[in-house]
C-alpha cells in the first residue's frame, strides 16, 4: 500500500507521515529532503539554483549521504530547494528514486508513506490513499516560527510569512508538477485541527482500505 501526503510547507505533512508509518509499520520518505539536498549541493558549489542543467547534474549525482547534511532545513536551502524543484529536468532525475522507494519499500515493509508536493498527482498516481493537507498561510508561518525558535534560531514572523508566501507561489505556480490536490485526494485543512485529529482521520481511512473497503 502506498500513502501519498501532499501539501504546502508547514501544513503538518511530516508529522502525519511519520506517525502513519510508525503505526502501520510502513517505510517513510520525506521527498522534500531530496530537493533540499539538491538545493544545498547547488549552493555549496556556488552554482545558481536558476541554472536547470547544473541542478539536474547534482540531482543525477545524489548520494544517500547528501540527505544527511546538517544544513538541509536552513532558510537559504529551503528557497534553493523550491527553485531547483521548478526545473523539469531536476524532477525527472529524482522520479525513479521515489518510485522505486514506493514500489519496493526498504526493509521489506508492506507499504510506504511518501510526503511531498506531487506524490498523489505525479510520483504515485495509483496510491491507495491520497491526502492533501493544507492550512492558512498565517497558521503555517506561525508554526514555522515556533519550530525555528524551539531550535534556538531567530524567527521574525513577518519575514517567515513572506518567505512562506514566496515558496507557496513558486511551488503552486510552476509548470512542472505544481502543488495541487489530486482529484481523488482527501483534503484536510489543519488550520483549526490538531495533529492527533488529523492522524486519527487518515489512519482510519488507511485501515479501512487495508481491510478491503
Ligand atoms: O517539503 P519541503 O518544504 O521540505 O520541500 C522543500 C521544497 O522542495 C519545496 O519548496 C518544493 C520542493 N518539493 C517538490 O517540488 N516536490 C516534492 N515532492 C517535495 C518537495
Amino acid at each position: 500500500m502506498i500513502i501519498a501526503i501532499d501539501g504546502p510547507s508547514a501544513a503538518g505533512k511530516g508529522t502525519l507521515a511519520r506517525r502513519l508509518a510508525a503505526a502501520l509499520d510502513f517505510a517513510f520518505l520525506d521527498t522534500g529532503l531530496i530537493y533540499r539536498a539538491v538545493g544545498a549541493k547547488v549552493l555549496a558549489r556556488g552554482l545558481a539554483p536558476a541554472d536547470g542543467a547544473a541542478a539536474a547534474r547534482e540531482a543525477a549525482d545524489l548520494r544517500s549521504q547528501d540527505l544527511e547534511r546538517a544544513d538541509l532545513r536552513a532558510e537559504p536551502v529551503s528557497q534553493a530547494a523550491s527553485e531547483v524543484a521548478a526545473h523539469r529536468e531536476v524532477r525527472a532525475a529524482l522520479l525513479a528514486f521515489q518510485r522505486r522507494f514506493a514500489a519496493a519499500p526498504p526493509g521489506g515493509k508492506a507499504g510506504a508513506v511518501l510526503d511531498g508536493r506531487d506524490i498523489g498527482t505525479v510520483v504515485c498516481p495509483d496510491a491507495e490513499v491520497k491526502v492533501f493537507l493544507t492550512a492558512s498561510v498565517e497558521a503555517r508561518a506561525e508554526r514555522r516560527s515556533k519550530e525555528l525558535r524551539e531550535r534556538g534560531e531567530e524567527a521574525i514572523y513577518p519575514r517567515v510569512l513572506q518567505e512562506m508566501q514566496d515558496r507557496d507561489t513558486r511551488d503552486s505556480g510552476r509548470a512542472a508538477a505544481p502543488l495541487k490536490p489530486a482529484d481523488d485526494a482527501i483534503v484536510l485543512d489543519t488550520t483549526e485541527m490538531d495533529s492527533d485529529a488529523v492522524f486519527e482521520t487518515v489512519l482510519a481511512v488507511a485501515q479501512a482500505r487495508l481491510s478491503g473497503d
